[in-house]
């Protein structure tokens, strides 16, 4: 069976902002052409090592648009001449909306890219601030009018919420004006404090502080809102417009196999998962020479897919099929009997309660033990 899903990391971004621990770092020149040369060759690479015929594409980072439209030219352009793109369906690339331009957007649409997702975070320009972007509110409000010129239809944005200082009136006012402006995803994340990030340090110093109730009730706004404007929750950070979930997450969420390119990228085969080495440089110089840029492997085993696929299955509205989930019986009681989820009698599925502490919920499934516990 051939791979059907490919992601490619591209970590340069325009600047780095303090609460993100995505491997990435600042655009530079110098370097890219060499860098993109390296992922040509590691598609070739990995090419021949495995049989690829890609549903969905991904290109994520770091910041896929903070390449220029020629470079972005020449990679796409590589990529469609060493794949068979005859099964493709979804090709999506982020953008900053600070690396917008028409010129841009439209030589991505003429290359095949039909899906944009852009980090627009708040419309309030003071939390813009607090966040350190690179951009103004108008900025991405232009850049939004920009893809739709260009001819994209399928536009995801994504927000923060528990944002230092934000109000519940300015969650409120982003999540008005994004529904008005009408794209056809959302994806709302939940600000956390990642460790190794300006943000973190401000956290342990007490500057910045965390609120559990506080984020439930950004939570509930969120579900409140976007379900009334048509917006379905098809996963606990996601919603979607009737017919345009994100294809490429829907798969890594039910457990398909994927191939990931670039720096820091993952790839889960069978019962294999590597990573290539988070270091862009090191990337490049080990492709170059002929050289794999591994840079961790483990196996697999069926436990793991397993905990993994309920602990995914319990994020999407889809839930997790019953069978799968006979093992741990007195821990399904008790989510059920608290409230935490609902059986329709072939699946469970979280309630908004459930959906409120869903990593801790998953936990009781985490690792082989827990199967015969
Ligand atoms: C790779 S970025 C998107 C594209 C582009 N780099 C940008 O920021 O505009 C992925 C998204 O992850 C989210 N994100 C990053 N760090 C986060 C954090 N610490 N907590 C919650 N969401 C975060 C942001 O919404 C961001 O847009
Ligand atoms: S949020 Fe986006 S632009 Fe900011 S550092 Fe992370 S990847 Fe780069």
């Amino acid at each position: 069976m051939p791979i059907r899903h490919l992601y490619v990391h591209i970590p340069f971004c325009p600047k780095i902002c303090p609460y993100c621990s995505f491997y990435k770092e600042a655009s530079d020149r110098n370097k890219t052409q060499r860098f993109l040369d390296a992922l040509l060759a590691e598609l070739d690479r990995e090419s021949a090592r495995h049989p690829l015929q890609p549903q969905t594409i991904f290109f994520g980072g770091g910041t896929p648009s903070a390449l220029s439209t020629p470079q972005l030219e020449y990679l796409l352009a590589g990529m469609r001449q060493r794949l068979d793109l005859s099964a493709l369906t979804e090709w999506t690339l982020e953008m900053n909306p600070a690396t917008v331009s028409l010129e841009k957007a439209r030589t991505l649409r003429a290359l095949g890219v039909n899906r944009i997702s852009m980090g627009v975070q708040s419309w309030d320009p003071a939390l813009l601030a607090v966040l350190g972007r690179v951009h103004t509110a108008a900025q991405a409000e232009r850049s939004y009018e920009l893809l739709r010129e260009a001819g994209f239809d399928n536009v995801n944005l994504d927000l923060m919420f528990a944002i230092p200082t934000q109000t519940l009136a300015q969650w409120e006012a982003t999540l008005e004006k994004t529904i008005a402006l009408g794209p056809e995803h959302l994806s709302a994340y939940c600000l956390t404090y990642e460790e190794d990030t300006a943000f973190f340090r401000r956290f342990q110093s007490g500057e910045y502080a965390q609120n559990k109730e506080w984020d439930a009730d950004l939570f509930e706004l969120t579900l409140d809102r976007l379900e009334a404007a048509g917006y379905e929750p098809y996963e606990i950070s996601n919603h979607a417009r009737p017919g345009r979930e994100c294809l490429h997450n829907l798969a890594y969420w039910q457990g398909a196999d994927y191939l990931g390119l670039g720096p820091s990228a993952f790839s889960t085969c069978g019962s294999s998962r590597w990573q290539n080495v988070a270091n862009s440089e090191q990337y490049s110089n080990h492709i170059l020479s002929g050289q794999s840029a591994l840079g961790f492997h483990e196996s697999l085993d069926p436990a793991v897919r397993l905990s993994e696929t309920i602990a995914f299955g319990l994020r999407t509205n889809r839930g997790v099929a019953c069978t799968l989930l006979e093992p741990w019986k007195s821990v399904v009681d008790e989510y059920l009997r608290e409230g935490f989820a609902v059986s329709d009698g072939e699946r469970i599925r979280l309630t908004r309660k459930g959906k409120l502490v869903a990593d801790t919920l998953a936990e009781a499934f985490m690792g082989a033990e827990s199967a015969t516990a």
